[in-house]
């Protein structure tokens, strides 16, 4: 259980709450990407490890994970993002606990801890993620691993103007987003506009990135390392041109 994780502010809860009821069709839970991250964590460390997923949101990971015999806690700022993610777990197999991991003290350690999806990076100052590496740091049990998938800061740090991208979530909606980003503050603002049904909504997304040689240090500031760092989750190397990176973070050996 966690425990001593402080409440939640009203910035970091923002984003599942306003998107909680659509999260699903804009992120499914079902394809091949999460068949890979599935066997790229069976690798690390086998079922029936520990899981600890922070931004667990509505189950999209957590789930199948505990499917294939994972024993999953996940903390999240959403108490609407945890009521989708119960709804869905329709065995039971998750538990959760509603937190900010910027801040996280858990009671227990897990054998695998898991930031998923460029969450870590939704943390917005440096100082937080510095923080978050210190409580994942306690969170570690002993031989214990964590996992970060975030995007590759390339792929925003290149743009130099106001960016629009245009996807379908469902037949009958439109997702606009608008992309601006500040390249000397390494931070972005993506304001997703969702059309359908009748309704308008602005979902404003914050996210702050480290390049890799920022990680690296971040991480060592919390007494971790990383022990490597891939293109995917099927360890393809990463280049330039990857949209992402997943970086395997263990404990300093004293
Ligand atoms: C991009 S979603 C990822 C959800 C899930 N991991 C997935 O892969 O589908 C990010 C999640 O992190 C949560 N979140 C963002 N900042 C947080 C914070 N500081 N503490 C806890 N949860 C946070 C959001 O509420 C949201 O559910």
């Amino acid at each position: 259980m966690t425990t001593g994780t402080p409440r939640p502010s009203e910035a970091s809860s923002a984003y599942g709450e306003s998107l909680a009821d659509v999260y699903d069709s804009l992120y499914p839970a079902t394809g091949p990407a999460i068949d890979s991250m599935v066997a790229f964590l069976h690798d690390l460390r086998p079922s029936p490890a520990s899981l600890l997923e922070l931004g667990v949101g509505t189950g999209r990971l957590a789930i199948p994970l505990a499917k294939h015999g994972y024993r999953v806690h996940g903390v999240d700022a959403s108490p609407a993002m945890l009521a989708k993610l119960h709804e869905n777990d329709t065995t039971g197999s998750v538990t959760t606990a509603v937190g900010d991991f910027g801040a996280l003290a858990v009671e227990e350690r897990y054998d695998l801890v898991l930031t998923a999806l460029n969450t870590f990076f939704m943390l917005p100052t440096q100082e937080q993620q510095i923080s978050c590496l210190r409580g994942i740091h306690d969170a570690l049990a002993d031989g214990g691993a964590a996992v970060f998938e975030t995007y590759n800061p390339q792929v925003f740090h290149r743009l130099t103007e106001t960016t629009t991208r245009i996807g379908h979530p469902a037949p009958d909606a439109l997702l606009l987003d608008t992309v601006q980003v500040n390249r000397s503050l390494q931070s972005v603002l993506v304001v997703h506009t969702i059309v359908g049904a009748g309704e308008l909504r602005k979902v404003p997304e914050v996210s702050r990135y480290a390049w890799p040689a920022e990680f690296d240090v971040m991480a060592r500031l919390a007494g971790l390392r990383v022990t490597g760092r891939w293109a995917d989750w099927d360890r393809s190397p990463v280049t330039d041109q990857s949209e992402k990176h997943v970086y395997v973070v263990e404990r300093q050996s004293v």
